[in-house]
């Protein structure tokens, strides 16, 4: 599959008006509440589009509903903006459904109101790897949804190349982090702090570098205000890679508890799969987990001065979230306050 040239090694200056609005679509998310918390620390203006129009955490940001799959509403919900943030995911088993139509409307609308489109992506397209992803692996998808996501980031690119707007992706590994669901975040870290079983997918010994949320987010939010290319994939920074064993083993000493990790192969996934549908869907993605998972993002580090949040301190701050009532979607402004201290 065809991808975008290089981006430069070099910092860019910003580019963005300053009075120009930063959109963030999909705001009520983990990861795009974080994004709506950084721009709005940066001194940005920024409007959060969510589908009802909620509070996401930061205060005096504006909040707009709109659904993404609503052109009209969207292309609304976007004037004025000179970076449209898209962080929208529909639910898991609707990915095939609602991904492309959403994803196409908000090239749209960006497109309409002249702003850059940054695109909160994963890795899914790399395939099968023996190396350590970076942006010039080649896309080469083994499973339905990272073709999918293949196809997602080629449709912006695409549009970048006919002259239609900018495009910046920035790619995370499995994310962890409050408010994030995944396979890591769902099985470490509220069983470490209980002291139940960890249940590990795949080899637990093996390079993997899980991405801290709040770094996607900067990541994300970095983009949309200093990227100057046409056109670019950039990767997550990341610390040196640890192992899902390691990374467990953290978050059961900064909990107080014993690790207890059972390690879960394809085949067992796959018999959950008969019976839970969901599990089903993401049995072909547990390749990931049994091959070194390292994402490099030494590109973005260097060019934009992103320093990653390290394991430690990515696995306090999401314990902390756990141990408070409103854990599933902390407070996001507060977060960034207290990381940036
Ligand atoms: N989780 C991971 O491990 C991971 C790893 C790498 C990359 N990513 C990518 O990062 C991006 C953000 O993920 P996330 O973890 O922040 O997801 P999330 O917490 O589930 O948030 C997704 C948001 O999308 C919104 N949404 C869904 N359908 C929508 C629609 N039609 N119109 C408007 N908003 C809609 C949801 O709004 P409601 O609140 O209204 O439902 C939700 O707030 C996704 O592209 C995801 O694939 C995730």
């Amino acid at each position: 599959m065809s991808r975008p040239s290089s981006p430069p090694d070099r910092p860019a200056p910003p580019t963005s008006p300053a009075d120009g609005v930063h959109v963030v679509v999909g705001a009520g998310g983990a990861v795009g509440r974080l994004v709506v918390a950084h721009l709005s620390a940066a001194g940005l203006r920024v409007r959060a589009v969510t589908r009802d129009g909620r509070d996401v955490g930061t205060p005096g940001v504006e909040a707009v509903a709109a659904d993404a799959a609503d052109g009209a509403a969207l292309t609304a919900a976007c004037r004025g903006a000179v970076a449209v943030h898209h962080c929208v995911m529909p639910p898991f088993l609707r990915w095939t459904r609602d991904f492309p139509a959403l994803t196409d409307a908000l090239i749209d609308a960006a497109s309409a109101v002249g702003a850059r489109l940054v695109y909160a992506d994963d890795t899914w397209m790399y395939g099968r790897v023996r190396a350590p992803m970076t942006e010039d692996t080649p896309w080469r998808p083994v499973s339905s949804r990272g073709v999918l996501r293949a196809w997602l980031a080629e449709r912006m690119l695409h549009a970048a190349a006919a002259g239609r707007l900018q495009v910046s992706i920035a790619r995370a590994g499995e994310l962890y982090g409050p408010g994030v669901r995944s396979l890591i975040a769902g099985n470490v870290f509220g069983p470490a702090l209980r002291g139940r079983p960890v249940h590990w997918v795949g080899d637990p010994d093996l390079p993997l570098t899980p991405t801290f949320v709040d770094d996607f987010a900067r990541t994300v939010a970095v983009l949309g205000t200093t990227d100057t290319s046409d056109a670019a994939v950039w990767h997550v920074p990341h610390p040196a890679p640890t192992t899902g064993r390691a990374l467990a083993a953290e978050a059961c000493r900064q909990a107080g508890t014993r690790l207890w990790l059972l390690r879960h192969g394809t085949t067992r996934f796959r018999a959950v799969g008969r019976v839970v549908p969901i599990v089903r869907e993401g049995a072909e993605l547990v390749y990931q987990f049994e091959q070194p998972f390292v994402v490099d993002g030494s590109r973005a580090a260097r060019s934009f001065g992103l320093t990653p949040t390290s394991y430690e301190e990515g696995v306090r701050r999401t314990l902390s979230a756990l141990r408070t009532p409103s854990a599933d979607r902390p407070d996001a402004a507060r977060a960034v306050a207290e990381a940036s201290a």
